[in-house]
């Protein structure tokens, strides 16, 4: 029998973004999608073009950049958000709108107050207005697994009839069970004969844990397209992790019969960057990608293991590009042995980068005994993010913190606001919440500060201060940065200068438009 081919769609810049914490600058989101292109991935959902000026620009910059791949936005089913998305996804070799409304009992009379009747015009209209833009549209009748059969394929009916050439079933809140799910499918198929023209996709939450093993099994009941997130990240409980819908497909060719375009070799990086960039850890035993999945304990595992791998493993390290954690870096690490070991991390850096991140792993390495990975990813991280001198438009001059018991912690900063210096003071219940007050007298109020995180990154007293910052803007825009350095106090001010700045090109390059 002829192997079926499966369309790999990744949503981790939509659907994964909304992870809490998870936000991702418009540069990040490029390398990012750069990454899944070079997985293999067939169609990157890269955001949703209506719901912020950032993720618009993110999701045109990804369509004018990534070829050979579909680059979809998501638009509710009304004509605002389609027509956005077509502005957006437009430059695109091979756009896609994805339109979307709820179906489910409860979706329909407590959230959109409509009628079954109304929303299949609703359904109607937004994919014709869709396809008078683009050939490609997917339309998703959202919570369709808690969507009565027979009202779901009305609907689905109504979607191919108005032009819809994928259906997207998603489990929005991780209700079903592998089985039910897959009989979902099938009664699909059995009922809508014109399912049999189009794609019929899946899209699972992880609600229940069953999100993977959701997906899988609409696979074999004939679903041809499987829509999932690097880690499985996501709302709540996250999405079907796609490296593990990956690994299933090829590991178990024999149980699946089907075909994909991916290159497994590149699943640990891709993990890996998205990992760095976005901050959410992988737990260590996560499947796939965990840093326990190759590891062997158990006496008799390591004895079985150095007889035959395949006692113990039934996938090699090699598959998804896991080369071990062998490179052990000091202050006589060279820029061959860093780069390697960034280049395991998913990053790909210029030659000036790599020099600079030798020069301040040597630094570090002299006032720190043992530098380790996490250091060394940390400083990448922070080298990769550096504001060009052009993109400064606030520069720090200097700045002095007061504290210690029975005192209120009082901050003075001098900076440069457009060229122009700014001294102002402040207090605070800490040190970084007296300086970040003194930089706020100066900078427009607009912007707000909504998240500050700092984390030790190894070590002792002496460890690296790595802090991340969130701000907002009047429409609601997200800034995230982030900044490195042995001094907590220093680390939080380059974090917000940076914020700020980041905040600022977006206005000045909207300004220019
Ligand atoms: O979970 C969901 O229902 C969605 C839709 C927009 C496809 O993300
Ligand atoms: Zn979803």
């Amino acid at each position: 029998m002829d192997k079926r081919r499966i369309i790999l769609f990744d949503t981790t810049l939509r659907d994964g973004e909304q992870s809490p914490g998870a936000s991702l600058t418009v540069n990040e989101k490029l390398v990012v999608a750069n990454q899944l292109a070079r997985l293999g991935i067939d169609v990157i959902e890269a955001g949703f073009p209506i719901a912020s000026e950032g993720d618009f620009e993110a999701v045109k910059q990804i369509a004018k950049t990534i070829k050979g791949v579909t680059i979809c936005g998501l638009a509710r089913a009304n004509e605002a958000d389609i027509d956005r998305c077509w502005e957006a996804v437009k430059y695109a070799e091979k756009p896609r709108i994805h339109t979307f409304i709820a179906t489910s009992k409860v979706h329909r009379e407590e959230k959109l107050k409509k009628s079954k009747e109304e929303i299949i015009e609703i359904t109607r209209k937004a994919v014709k207005r869709a396809k008078s833009y683009c050939d490609d549209v997917e339309f998703s009748p959202e919570d369709a697994a808690r969507t009565s059969l027979d009202y779901m394929c009305d609907v689905v009916r109504a979607a191919i009839e108005s032009g819809a050439t994928t259906i997207n079933i998603p489990d929005t809140v991780g209700y079903a069970e592998p089985p039910e799910f897959a009989d979902r499918i099938r009664y699909l198929f059995d009922h809508v004969p014109e399912a049999n023209n189009v794609i019929i996709s899946v899209h699972c939450h992880n609600d229940l844990g069953n999100a993977v093993a959701n997906s899988l099994a609409a696979v074999k009941a004939g679903a041809s397209q499987i829509e999932g997130c690097i880690n499985g990240i996501g709302e709540r409980a996250g999405n079907a992790a796609l490296e593990e819908i990956i690994m299933n497909l090829v590991t178990r060719k024999d149980f699946f019969n089907i075909e994909i375009g991916v290159n497994t070799r590149e699943i640990y990086k891709t993990s890996r960057l998205l990992s760095n960039l976005t901050g959410l850890e992988i737990p260590r035993n996560k499947p796939i990608v965990g840093a326990n999945v190759f590891a062997h304990e158990a006496g008799i595992h390591q004895h079985g293991i150095l007889q035959n791998r395949e006692t113990y493993e039934i996938m090699k390290p090699d598959d998804v590009g896991w080369t071990g954690e062998s490179l052990v870096i000091g202050k006589h690490s060279g820029k061959h042995a860093i780069s390697a070991l960034l280049c395991e991390e998913g990053f790909h850096l210029t030659d000036e980068q790599i020099q600079q991140i030798t020069e301040k792993v040597k630094e570090l390495a002299d006032k720190q005994k043992l530098v380790e990975r996490d250091d060394v990813i940390a400083l990448a991280r922070d080298v990769t993010n550096q504001l060009t001198e052009e993109e400064q438009y606030v520069k720090i001059e200097e700045f002095a913190v007061f504290t210690g018991s029975n005192m209120t912690p009082t901050a003075s900063v001098k900076l440069r606001v457009y060229g122009e210096q700014k001294i102002a003071s402040g207090t605070g219940d800490g040190p970084v919440d007296a300086v970040s007050n003194a930089i706020w007298k100066v900078i427009d109020p607009s912007l707000k500060l909504m998240e500050y995180n700092l984390k030790a990154i190894t070590g002792g007293t002496d460890a690296l201060a790595d802090v991340s910052i969130k701000l907002s803007d009047e429409s609601d825009n997200i800034y995230v940065s982030r900044a490195l350095d042995e001094d907590i106090i220093k680390a939080s001010v380059k974090a917000i200068i940076k914020g700020i700045n980041k905040a600022l090109n977006y206005k000045e390059r909207m300004l220019t438009k």
